[in-house]
């Protein structure tokens, strides 16, 4: 037996023999590139739900099983071993690093820690209540300006060099998007500190104090950092694939990663998901917003609960779930919003809309409340997530870079509009 698989149209008799391909994991995936050509038509597969866009050798998700692999090495050895400047490191290159490999990865890094300082001056032209994935993405692209024509995507060298400038700056930008909403001046990074630590001083320190954070928020801060770091092809990295597949430029690229991350159905949800525990105000209140979320009249629906993937449970809900205890424990908090997410899981989990629909906590349901925790104000919340998936997001622009089959990003359609017809002049009509 072949590994192909053949279409026949069965208007014409017409067929094709379409090879096939086995990845290392994961569905075969049937190589549909000569459809057009030979049977001169599309495919059709709105939410690519069984489209695979490229190869990759970046990361590996199963949903049905749960499983999450970072260049073969499973989420949770990761989140229990690593740590997110060390994950960088490996999506980069395909394998961890030695000693020195990685004393020169965190030097490399922090020598990327500044930014010009006239991009400074670009968040004042943002109202003080804009939300700062407005100015994080606006900030990215005005970074493009300055790295242009100074950056050949051609090169491997300037290609690497652009990761650690995508990932040396953003704790800088995104920290910068909090201040400047506060009203706070501006932090230069200190670069004594590793990275994690860095973003907090430059997020939360006075000019006039010393800024000394706890070693257990520093830890799961650098655990969300790890669990976001990146997730396949998902909807803002294939956004960040296509924008790259144009030749756009890298910070450009990201900026349109930031902008896709945004949305509520994505990275937005982890704020969306306060707002909704806030609104619930009380564990008495959670039936009511239970029945809202299977009423099919009522657009609501459970913030943090759902994949498009993950249909059995999102790994990363699992271990991210048992660090929002340990840090409940450790830093002594009681949050009342805790208990409410706590109940709220219980409940659904016992439901039979979800269980039928196989809807489980993702990741988002849980990272805000380690946010919380550590006082990281809720609209900074997708700021965050983008910031750890920086590193994906410009690993996955490497890979495309490199990739022998790259070609611009084209996806056809099914034309449904109007027929062909006559211009009538506005008198006329
Ligand atoms: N609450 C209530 N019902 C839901 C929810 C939810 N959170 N999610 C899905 N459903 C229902 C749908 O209404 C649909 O029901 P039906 O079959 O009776 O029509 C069924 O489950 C399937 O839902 P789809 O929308 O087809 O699933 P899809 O894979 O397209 O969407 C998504 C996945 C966007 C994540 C969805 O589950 C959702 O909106 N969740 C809430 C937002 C969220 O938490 N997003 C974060 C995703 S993780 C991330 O980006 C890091």
């Amino acid at each position: 037996m072949s590994d192909s698989v053949t279409i026949i149209d069965n208007r014409t008799g017409k067929q094709i023999e379409c090879p096939v391909l086995t990845g290392k994991y994961g569905a075969p995936v049937i190589d549909t590139s000569r459809l057009y050509k030979e049977l001169g038509v599309f495919t059709l597969d709105p939410g690519f739900g069984t489209t695979a866009s490229c190869k990759s050798a970046i990361t590996y998700l199963d949903g049905d099983e749960g499983i999450l692999l970072h260049r073969g090495y499973p989420i949770e050895q990761l989140a229990e071993k690593s740590t997110y400047t060390e994950l960088c490191y490996l999506l980069l290159n395909g394998e961890l690093p030695d000693q020195n490999q990685m004393a020169d990865f965190e030097h490399d890094l922090k020598m990327h820690s500044m930014t010009h300082e006239h991009l400074s001056r670009f968040y004042n032209g943002y109202r003080y209540d804009a939300h700062p994935m407005s100015i994080m993405s606006g900030v990215f692209a005005a970074i493009a300006s300055y790295y242009h024509d100074a950056t050949d995507i051609r090169n491997p060298e300037h290609r690497l060099m652009t990761a650690k400038r995508v990932i040396g700056k953003i704790p800088n930008v995104a920290a910068k998007c909090y201040r400047h909403a506060s009203g706070l001046p501006f932090v230069y990074p200190d670069n004594s500190r590793d990275y994690v630590e860095n973003f907090m001083y430059m997020m939360f320190s006075w000019p006039s104090e010393e800024y000394k954070p706890s070693p257990v928020a520093l830890r799961a801060l650098d655990l969300l950092f790890i669990l976001h770091a990146d997730h396949e092809q998902n909807a803002s990295t294939s956004t960040v694939r296509l924008a790259a597949s144009a030749e756009a430029n890298p910070f450009a690229c990201v900026a349109a990663g930031i902008c896709t991350l945004w949305g509520k159905a994505h990275g937005g949800a982890n704020e969306a998901v306060i707002n909704m525990l806030t609104e619930i105000e009380r564990p008495e209140n959670i039936p009511k917003y239970i029945a809202r979320a299977k009423d099919k009249d009522d657009p609501f629906r459970l913030m943090g609960f759902g994949h498009r993937v993950y249909k059995n449970y999102d790994p990363r809900a699992r271990i991210i779930q048992q660090a929002v205890y340990d840090l409940m424990d450790e830093m002594n908090l009681n949050q009342p919003m805790f208990e409410i997410a706590m109940e709220l899981e219980k409940i659904a989990l016992n439901d039979e809309y979800f269980i039928e629909r196989k809807l489980y906590p993702n990741v988002d349901f849980y990272s805000g409340l380690i946010y919380q925790a550590l006082r990281i104000p809720t609209e900074m919340f997708t700021v965050m997530f983008a910031m750890a998936r920086s590193a994906g997001w410009i690993a996955q622009w490497m890979e495309l870079m490199e990739d022998p089959d790259f070609r611009i990003g084209r996806p056809r359609q099914l034309y449904t509009g109007q027929e062909k017809r006559d211009y009538v002049q506005i008198k006329d009509r």
